[in-house]
């Protein structure tokens, strides 16, 4: 793994992922869609590994939609073994690593042995120090906007919250991304040039990148073609450039 020649500053502080096109990957290959997600999710690992070690604290990938649940079943009980699986897999790096997992999205839809998964593994990790690897599973954008929301608005009904009280800030401290900070990159493969309801509120002023490679294929090569980009962009978060 080579060191990164962009200095820390300029480099992204959360990188967000849409990791598509494992199904495409596979089809070229003639493997099973499921092929395709197994050698996506080997991807998580080593980006994750290299990002983390140039010093990039957050890292989101985006691994199952609200809406992912409309593909053949075969293919969602496929997915939901193998994240469980690959948490496990994950879990002794991530302690070793001091990295915090974190899973954001509609938990309490999924499999109960992933749930479970998902719990001990957030335990186990919960001591992690800076570095925060989240998974967003089962997740919407729209999910996460409505069940804010709802306990805004319940907490407006039993008088614990003023509607006057309602501003930006408070509205991101009850989004799922409470605690982390938005992505200042967004990076998606397979050549797609969409959000599919991933961070919607979260993404505001981020920047975007695209590529028309596969998420397996994606490497360390890529991630540091993204991130020299990011490193040139100016963010003026709609003041001017000099005095923004
Ligand atoms: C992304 O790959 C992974 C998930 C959405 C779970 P796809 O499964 O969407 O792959 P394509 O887009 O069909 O190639
Ligand atoms: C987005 O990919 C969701 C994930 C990467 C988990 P999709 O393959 O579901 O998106 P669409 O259907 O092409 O918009
Ligand atoms: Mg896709």
């Amino acid at each position: 793994m080579e060191e990164i020649e962009i200095p820390k500053e300029k480099l992204p502080k959360h990188i967000a992922f849409i990791m598509d096109g494992n199904g495409r990957w596979a089809k070229e290959r003639n493997l099973p869609r499921l092929m395709g997600h197994r050698e996506g999710a080997l991807v998580v690992e080593k980006i994750s590994e290299i990002a983390f070690n140039w010093g990039i604290n957050y890292l989101t990938f985006f691994a199952f939609s609200t809406e992912n649940w409309k593909r053949p079943r075969e293919e969602v009980e496929g997915l939901m073994k193998l994240l469980d699986e690959s948490i496990d897999k994950f879990k002794d790096k991530l302690i070793e690593n001091k990295i915090k997992l974190k899973v954001i999205g509609n938990i309490e839809e999924l499999p109960n042995y992933l749930q479970r998964r998902i719990k001990y593994v957030i335990e186990e990790t919960k001591t992690g120090e800076d570095k925060v690897l989240t998974i967003a599973l089962n997740y919407g954008g729209r999910w996460d906007i409505l069940q804010a929301v709802k306990r805004i608005a319940l907490q407006v009904r039993d008088n614990k919250l003023q509607i006057e009280d309602i501003n930006e800030s408070l509205f991101s401290s009850f989004l799922s991304t409470f605690d982390l900070p938005e992505p200042d990159l967004l990076i998606r493969t397979s050549g797609e040039y969409r959000i599919s309801n991933f961070l919607l509120w979260q993404i505001a002023y981020t920047e975007l990148w695209f590529t028309p490679k596969y998420w397996p294929d994606f490497n360390e090569e890529d991630l540091k073609k993204a991130c020299l980009d990011f490193a040139q962009r100016k963010r003026r978060f709609g003041g001017l450039e000099n005095n923004a």
